[in-house]
């Protein structure tokens, strides 16, 4: 399938076959695919929690809403992607050495530079640290789009969930020990009979209406 097919034909899977897991294969992509995404000025400042079993899946449920309960059990793989709370220096650091090992620099004012434009961008999105969370939530979506993409380039299904506590959500995973709060979850996998959205046509405004050629 060309791009074209794959976004007529993806969609947000209502059901799942519980019995049809991932290849070990699959698994990595999925988790290459979240890694690899973009993020402004490489900040990456997400993490992600992977869920397969079900212990780890009756965890998260008292988290979601009763609708998605179902997505959460049966799909193959639940991403909780969660963000820092703060960008702290050190993270800043961190970010900047690993830079530095894969290669980045080609010399000492060249990661200064890096380091000093970063901070900068940083800097202007955190005028508050609710404004530096929204920042940090901003990117985290990118790597939902890049995993809901490429999902569907695989084969497989997958649903983004919004319909979750994010206070409960970060409690079932003792986030906030971690400097993380969760922003968003999907779900990876294979539809059943039973998902209706399957059959659905697509509905989208019309090109005139959300595109302007100029
Ligand atoms: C950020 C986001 C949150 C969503 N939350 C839910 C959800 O909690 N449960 C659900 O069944 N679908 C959820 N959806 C799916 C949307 O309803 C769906 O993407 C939209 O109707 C467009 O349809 P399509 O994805 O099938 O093309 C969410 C979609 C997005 C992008």
């Amino acid at each position: 399938m060309n791009v074209e097919q794959i976004i007529r034909t993806r969609y947000a899977s209502k059901a799942y076959d519980e019995n049809r897991k991932l290849t070990a294969e699959q698994e990595q992509q999925l988790f290459d695919l979240l890694r690899y995404s973009p993020s402004s000025v490489n900040s990456q400042p997400w993490h992600f929690f992977t869920l397969f079993s079900d212990e780890a899946k009756q965890k998260i449920l008292p988290a979601v809403t009763e609708a998605n309960a179902g997505k959460i059990l049966k799909s193959a793989m639940v991403v909780v992607f969660a963000t820092r709370t703060e960008i702290t220096d050190s993270y800043l650091h961190a970010l900047l050495a690993q830079e530095a090992k894969d290669g980045r620099f080609i010399n000492e004012e060249a990661q200064k530079n890096q380091d000093k434009g970063r901070r900068h961008f940083v800097n202007l999105n955190s005028g508050s640290i609710q404004r530096q969370q929204e920042w940090m939530a901003r990117q985290v979506y990118i790597s939902l789009g890049f995993l809901l993409l490429g999902a569907a380039t695989m084969g497989l299904d997958a649903t983004p969930i919004e319909g979750f506590f994010v206070d409960k959500m970060d409690a079932a995973l003792g986030l906030k020990e971690k400097g993380l709060t969760s922003v968003v979850v999907a779900t990876v996998g294979h539809h059943n009979e039973n998902d209706f959205n399957a059959q659905l046509p697509k509905s989208r405004f019309g090109q005139e209406q959300v595109i302007t050629r100029l």
